[in-house]
């Protein structure tokens, strides 16, 4: 056997060693709440699109790091420069995350998720070629990857996906960078969808880009966490990616910053949007100047310290395991799920589930017959105790295309109706998944939409619309009400304990 064949099957074993220990070492993993049926069971978290639940090493890493907690302005003291140093770690550990060359790109947090980043790429894209007006956004696209590119930039065409809800068509983006050219500034796309877990082939999408002279921005939130990503040093440099955004609390870190990577070239151009302290070489009464020094020229003020230094610890364990077995892993966990799923009779999948055909990570919506999604979505928790989100999902563009009768009252209503609707939008199930979920939790969900298909009659009755989200809910039991966690409380019983 070949050294470097032995070294990558050494490498796998290890990984997966590392994977076994990691994955049951995640905080929330053995919640228990009550059940309508009575009793308690462990919660099924199949919610991690919207939020991951946290790495408990990243917590250690955060709780160890405390200890030596300081500003990273303050400059001298013993503290302030193992703040400083590990910050500074964290900044390298995102761009080597994802395949950024240093001397290129550069990476900052910013907000508390990927939204603010792409506000601010919007804006950079628009001050960087104001002559062009134009961006091509995917119809997949979470509202984040959309709305800020309407609002700064100015106009956006949507592309279309390869048979309505596969991938991006890249024949019609071809069409569309042909039709629109000298007005696009860039491609905004997702690298996986938030609503059905396609994977886009983003290096060929930015091979397009670069050929008609727009630049291409990733939304790698629901990406970074579940498949390897290589930013630049690809063999045809007309793959590389110009600008990346994901989000910290879908990377295992909750509490953790968003993250931006972006090229130097494009930052030193324009003057950063925050100003206040840390971005700026002097200020006196009448002028400023700001550095530029990179990061510190994106991150006015003082930036989330603990979050960025647990973020880089969570990423430095996925890339001790090996993103490529991470990939391997959850595409097997995904080809399961859809499996049992669809052996539910009237089970629903959207998006093409042949997952060789179309591959796909993170996610799968449904729903079960014509039954609403939010009666659904509640009785999977009040009864199952599984946790899965309901809806849009942020992505109305999306959904309204791949339920267009369903969504037909809803698109026809004005926005003032919309505004003060009083029942739950159209929409569908998400079940999502992160690297703790197993088999097992498969099994339960496969149960649950089993017992909802063949018993909906009688649970039908125990639900009404209500609450101010104008959701299902249950007539008689409130599954996590006060009585089950709440602060004050906690602290009642923390701060009277014997020291
Ligand atoms: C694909 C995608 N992009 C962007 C966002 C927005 O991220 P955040 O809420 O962390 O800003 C989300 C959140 O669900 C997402 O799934």
């Amino acid at each position: 056997m070949a050294a470097s064949q032995s070294n990558g099957q050494g490498a796998s074993v290890k990984g997966a060693k590392l994977l076994k220990r990691v994955m049951s070492d995640f905080i929330g993993l053995n919640t228990t709440y009550p059940l309508a049926s009575g009793g308690q069971s462990r919660r099924v978290y199949l919610d991690s699109t919207a939020s991951t639940l946290m790495m408990g090493v990243a917590q250690q890493a955060i709780g160890a790091m405390l200890e030596h907690y300081a500003n990273t302005h303050s400059l001298l003291h013993n503290s302030a420069r193992l703040a400083t140093s590990n910050y500074r770690w964290a900044h390298e550990r995102m761009l080597s995350f994802v395949g950024a060359d240093p001397d290129i790109y550069t990476a900052y947090f910013t907000g508390s998720g990927a939204t603010a980043g792409m506000n601010r790429l919007a804006r950079l894209f628009k001050e960087l070629r104001p002559d062009r007006d134009t961006a091509l956004v995917s119809i997949m696209e979470h509202h984040s990857n959309d709305l800020p590119h309407r609002k700064h930039l100015g106009r956006v065409v949507h592309l279309p996906n390869k048979m309505r809800v596969g991938s991006v068509d890249l024949v019609a983006l071809e069409a569309l960078l042909e039709q629109e050219q000298g007005r696009v500034n860039y491609i905004a796309v997702t690298g996986v969808s938030n609503v059905t877990g396609i994977i886009n082939p983003i290096h060929e999408i930015a091979k397009l880009a670069h050929k008609y002279d727009a630049f291409i921005l990733v939304d790698a939130a629901q990406m970074v966490a579940h498949i390897p990503v290589q930013m630049s040093g690809r063999d045809d440099p007309e793959e590389n990616i110009d600008a990346l955004v994901f989000s910290g609390h879908k990377t295992y870190v909750p509490g953790s910053p968003g993250v931006v990577v972006a090229r130097l070239d494009h930052l030193m151009q324009t003057e950063p949007v925050e100003v206040g302290g840390g971005m700026v070489a002097r200020v006196l009464v009448d002028h400023y100047s700001v550095t530029n020094k990179f990061p510190d020229r994106e991150e006015a003020g003082t930036p989330n310290i603990p979050g960025a230094i647990g973020l880089a610890t969570a990423i430095e364990v996925l890339d001790r395991i090996g993103m490529q077995l991470l990939y391997d892993e959850e595409e097997q966990l995904l080809a399961y799920a859809l499996e049992q799923m669809m052996s539910v009779p009237g089970v629903i999948i959207y998006g093409d589930p042949d997952i060789k055909a179309c591959p796909r990570v993170s996610a799968i919506s449904f729903n079960v017959g014509d039954k609403h999604h939010s009666i659904v979505a509640a009785i999977l928790n009040d009864y199952h105790n599984i946790a899965v989100r309901n809806e849009c999902f942020c992505a109305h563009p999306y959904v309204i295309e791949m339920m267009p009768e369903e969504t037909a009252d809803f698109v026809a209503l004005s926005d003032e109706a919309v505004i003060d609707l009083q029942a739950p939008k159209p929409g569908m199930v998400r079940a999502s998944f992160g690297l703790y979920n197993t088999r097992a939790d498969i099994d339960r969900l496969r149960t649950a939409l089993e017992d909802i298909q063949q018993n909906f009659d009688q649970y039908a009755p125990l639900y009404e619309i209500g609450g101010s989200d104008h959701e299902y809910q249950h007539t008689s039991f409130e599954a996590a009400g006060e009585a089950t966690f709440n602060i004050p409380g906690m602290l009642d019983s923390l701060l009277t304990r014997d020291p």
